[in-house]
């Protein structure tokens, strides 16, 4: 998939620069040419030949080893490749990038470039978390910054959280996701997924059988073909797909935010089970069994239509707005009404009777209703349906 790109990869000091040396081998398998940049703490944790030897390539650590400067100066250096990794990405290189430091190679290449970069953030958990950090972190993005990552889990300095280095596997995939050629390269498309959790107490929720797979498959399917994915998804049991960004919410009315806080999209597709229905007082305190009383009753409320609500925006709506349709019964008549109801271009209808298996299962059967009438695929994987939804969306978007 990266054939004939090439990556500048400036490796930070951080106990996760060894994974770097896996990334450099995984973007050549993969077609693609690696530039190291060592920054001077990075050479405490790898040396520079031995990711010279993996990059077969040159590597590149001080400002003024630019004798080079006359053949490849660091402006040159910094244009030339198709993207800027950054990996570790550790809190003081992004502090310099988000200050526009200048004052070593790593940080004036950074200044220097116009090719998009990527960051994969590798830090202690409280440097992490830490306001100065977070502030950084949020200005990068507004740059058009892009970030992989962090992983929570268990850290070398035997703490746990948030800031693990992302797996060389992931960042590989967000690589390909930024850069690899595909017909929907340039494009940003916006994925729901997964059922949502509408909270009745703190312990206790209202949920659907949703397990976010046909999701997780459309979301890889539509990343795989260029485009910039942003996947909201609610709580699934299918770990979220690699190369997309990944905003996680609970309920109904926070997927209806994430949604809006990710526009413009060029296309949005609505593949989440979002609950209907919310409790409209959820208690602060766990509801409690009291000895003679009668069970509590609960007071439900309609949550918002995500779908309709983009699906009728009267500005800034994606080009092409798909919901799914999850029946029971009279499975194409009531998804064709419920596009129109909707307002959207297309539905994907799919028969969610228990003897079906479809919900929760492996295999999807659907029918894809647009203006011009009903088309029914064969049964087949979800991942084949992913497939060919993206390459339908492909098209429709030119
Ligand atoms: N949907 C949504 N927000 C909601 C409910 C549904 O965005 N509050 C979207 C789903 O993601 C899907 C489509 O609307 O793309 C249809 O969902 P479905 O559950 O089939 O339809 P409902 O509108 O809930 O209608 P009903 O349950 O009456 O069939």
């Amino acid at each position: 998939m990266l054939q004939g790109k090439r990556i500048l990869l400036i490796i930070g000091g951080g106990i996760a620069a060894y994974k770097s040396l896996e990334l450099i081998r995984l973007i050549r398998r993969d077609g693609g040419a690696v530039t190291p940049v060592l920054t001077k703490s990075a050479e405490q944790f790898v040396t520079p030949l031995s990711a010279s030897a993996l990059a077969g390539d040159k590597v590149f650590t001080h400002l003024f080893d630019l004798t080079d400067e006359a053949e490849m100066g660091h402006i040159e250096l910094s244009r030339s490749a198709d993207l800027v990794v950054v990996a570790p990405a550790t809190a003081d290189l992004m502090a310099k990038m988000a200050g526009g430091h200048a004052n070593d190679l790593a940080s004036t290449l950074l200044l220097a470039t116009d090719t998009p970069v990527l960051v994969a953030p590798s830090m202690n958990v409280r440097m992490w978390l830490h306001p100065a950090n977070q502030r950084n972190v949020s200005m990068l993005a507004q740059d058009g910054i892009r970030r992989v990552g962090p992983d929570e889990g268990d850290m070398a300095c035997g703490e746990f959280g948030p800031g693990r280095m992302a797996e060389p596997t992931a960042i590989l995939a967000a690589i390909q996701a930024m850069i690899s050629d595909g017909p929907l390269s340039g494009r940003h498309v916006l994925v729901t997924s997964g059922p949502t959790h509408e909270p009745i107490d703190p312990v206790r929720y209202l949920a659907n059988r949703s397990s976010g797979q046909q999701g997780n498959a459309i979301a890889s399917a539509l990343a795989a073909l260029g485009a910039r994915v942003t996947f909201i998804t609610g709580p699934a049991s299918a770990a979220a797909p690699l190369g997309v960004d990944v905003v996680p919410v609970q309920t109904a009315v926070e997927m209806l935010e994430a949604v809006k806080a990710a526009m413009p999209a060029d296309a949005a597709v609505f593949a989440a089970a979002v609950a209907d229905w919310r409790v409209t007082d959820a208690a602060s305190g766990k509801i409690k069994k009291a000895a003679g009383s009668p069970p509590p009753s609960l007071s439900l409320a309609e949550n918002p239509d995500i779908l309709a609500t983009v699906a009728q925006m009267e500005t800034g709506r994606p080009r092409l707005v798909v919901g799914f349709a999850a029946e029971t019964d009279d499975v194409i008549e009531n998804a064709t009404q419920k596009r129109t109801r909707k307002g959207c271009d297309w539905i994907v209808a799919n028969d969610v009777s228990p003897e079906t298996g479809i919900m929760g299962g492996q295999e999807n059967a659907v029918t894809v209703i647009d203006e011009t009438g009903a088309e029914s695929w064969p049964r087949t994987s979800k991942e084949d349906v992913a497939r060919k939804l993206a390459e339908r969306i492909a098209a429709a978007l030119g």
